[in-house]
């Protein structure tokens, strides 16, 4: 579920762990490093590059790693870091255009000549002994993006790598604690980029790899009782895994002070409802209001063609339903405590999206359909604002949610809705959720559920075309099949299925699924084309 924008109390979900931060130039490499850091069992944080230094250090920083970015240091206007941050005493590993930064601020040498090195790049390793590289073989695959280059470290550095056109690709202050290089440790074209990090961190840093999921939900359950006290908790679960596991994190800490409410639009796939009414409440014990709107929303629906009117009136029809179940949930037990908070289950991504984790979350609009009204009057209480969304799937795990729901794919919020292309009806919905049922068990079938991202099933319901099955002709609707591999569906790729699955759900939904005589397979990549058809 999309979050509400009352301002959530940001201190509520600080943590005490370790931190690193990552010092954002730009371009999304602070997110990729933030993460692999976090693989390496250390917390770390994302700031932008324009937070003075004082007040990154203000955060106690155990170390800070300053990312790659598309700028060159000469460009006018290029971001910059105040060279204070190098005189803290705390350690520092800067990654291309860190790297550089780091160089000329120290007195180093970075030339524009013009000597380019994009992709995959030979690194000889000349100093094997030292911190960063220790362990590593001598010759290294990296990979570079760069224009500039370092031709002279900065005095008290030690040269450890270069390549055929770089003479400085990595360099060390041991005494101060600083580290550089120039290409980017974080992709993994670069072979031994995971370990030069560690090093960093353990070695450099002296860091432990003591973040863990179990430290997650222990830190995250004394932070919400904290919070919310004697009051009472509402959350909207929506069946996916960012309001499945928000919900389990806060019924462990707040048990009965916590009811969760699941509007269902009918609008939902095959067994989605009963997984939420019967395993996830099995589960974790929650207390679960379940209200069936499905004849609600059809209604509302009723000869609309146009995604963008089908998601308007979704969400409107969402927000109804669920401050009717509200008033309800307070109606049954008038002298209980207040229901002071909303569970919500934002991820890292949209924090740092929506201004580098600052404030409150702001999803992009048209995926705001579920998201609640502004004037909801609820403190927020939202757990997995620092976690990306594999960490959610372990803290999911953790807590011992059922596998269906933890390694459950992406699904958006006015569901089946913008996955019939026209009108929305009862029998379309049946025939498309048959169909997806399908798709769905033949993958899972042929284990191929982790590879890919999501798979929508999408029905062409004014399309019809002809076919003949068994003595007659027939004219029937096309199903698409939408299966996309991608890390965050900001972009995608069609996944490349192997052809006897893709077979086999043909065959099961032209036998299976009465009406449709064609199932097709959507061979288009994000951009241009979305990952939803509507
Ligand atoms: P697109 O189609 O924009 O989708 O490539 C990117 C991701 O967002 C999901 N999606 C939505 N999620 N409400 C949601 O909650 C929506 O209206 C919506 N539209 C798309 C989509 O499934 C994919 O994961």
């Amino acid at each position: 579920m999309a979050p509400a924008t009352p301002a959530a109390p940001e201190t509520s979900t600080e943590t005490a762990a370790d931190t690193v931060l990552v010092v954002d130039f730009g371009a999304q490499y602070a997110q990729l490093i933030a993460r692999r850091v976090r693989e390496a069992r250390v917390y770390s944080e994302i700031v932008p590059s324009t937070m003075p230094v004082a007040e990154m250090l203000a955060k106690g920083p155990k170390a800070v790693i300053l990312s790659g970015g598309p700028s060159s240091v000469y460009e006018p206007g290029a971001p910059t870091l105040d060279a204070a941050l190098f005189e803290a005493g705390v350690p520092v590993f800067g990654m291309c255009y860190g790297f550089q930064l780091m160089a000329t601020a120290l007195g180093g040498t970075v030339d524009n000549t013009g000597s380019r090195e994009y992709g995959r790049t030979g690194l000889s390793v000349s100093k094997p002994g030292s911190t960063l590289f220790e362990g590593t073989p001598a010759e290294q695959s990296v990979w570079m993006s760069h224009g500039d280059a370092c031709s002279a470290a900065p005095e008290g550095f030690t040269v450890t790598a270069s390549t055929d056109v770089v003479p400085v690709a990595a360099f060390e202050n041991d005494e101060k604690r600083l580290y550089g290089v120039q290409y980017h440790p974080e992709v993994l074209h670069t072979t031994h980029g995971q370990q030069i990090l560690e090093h960093f961190l353990y070695r450099g840093a002296g860091l432990a790899p003591t973040w863990t999921t179990t430290s997650v939900v222990d830190e995250q359950v004394a932070l919400i009782r904290a919070q919310v006290g004697s009051s009472r908790a509402i959350c909207g679960l929506s069946g996916g895994v960012d309001s499945a596991v928000a919900a389990a994190l806060v019924q462990k800490a707040i048990g009965s002070q916590l009811t969760c409410v699941y509007v269902d639009h009918g609008l939902m796939r095959k067994g989605e409802t009963e997984q939420v009414e019967k395993d996830f409440v099995a589960a974790t014990g929650v207390q679960l209001k379940v209200v069936d709107a499905s004849e609600r929303f059809l209604a509302a629906l009723a000869g609309v063609s146009d995604p963008e009117q089908k998601r308007k009136i979704i969400g409107r029809e969402f927000i109804r339903v669920f401050e009717q179940a509200q008033a309800e949930i307070v109606a049954e037990a008038p002298n209980d405590h207040p229901v002071e908070f909303l569970v919500q289950g934002t991820l890292y991504p949209d924090v740092v999206e929506s201004g580098g984790g600052t404030g409150t979350a702001n999803i992009k609009s048209h995926h705001n359909v579920g998201g609640l009204p502004e004037d909801l009057e609820f403190q927020l209480v939202e757990p997995l604002r620092k976690l990306f969304k594999d960490e959610v799937r372990m803290v999911g795990q953790e807590l011992g949610l059922p596998e269906e729901i933890v390694q459950r794919q992406p699904f958006p919020g006015p569901g089946l809705g913008i996955r019939i292309v026209g009108e929305v009806t009862r029998d379309r919905l049946d025939l498309l959720r048959e169909a997806d049922a399908i798709a769905r068990e033949e993958l899972t079938a042929a284990g191929l559920d982790r590879e890919i991202w999501q798979c929508p099933v999408v029905l062409l319901a004014d399309v019809r075309s002809v076919g003949v099955q068994g003595d007659g002709r027939t004219y029937g609707h096309p199903i698409v099949l939408r299966p996309v591999s991608s890390e965050d569906a900001m972009t995608a790729d069609w996944s490349r299925l192997p052809y006897d699955t893709l077979a086999r759900i043909s065959t099961r939904i032209t036998n299976e699924v009465k009406d449709v005589n064609r199932v097709t397979l959507d061979i288009t990549s994000k951009p241009p084309g979305t990952i939803e058809w509507e």
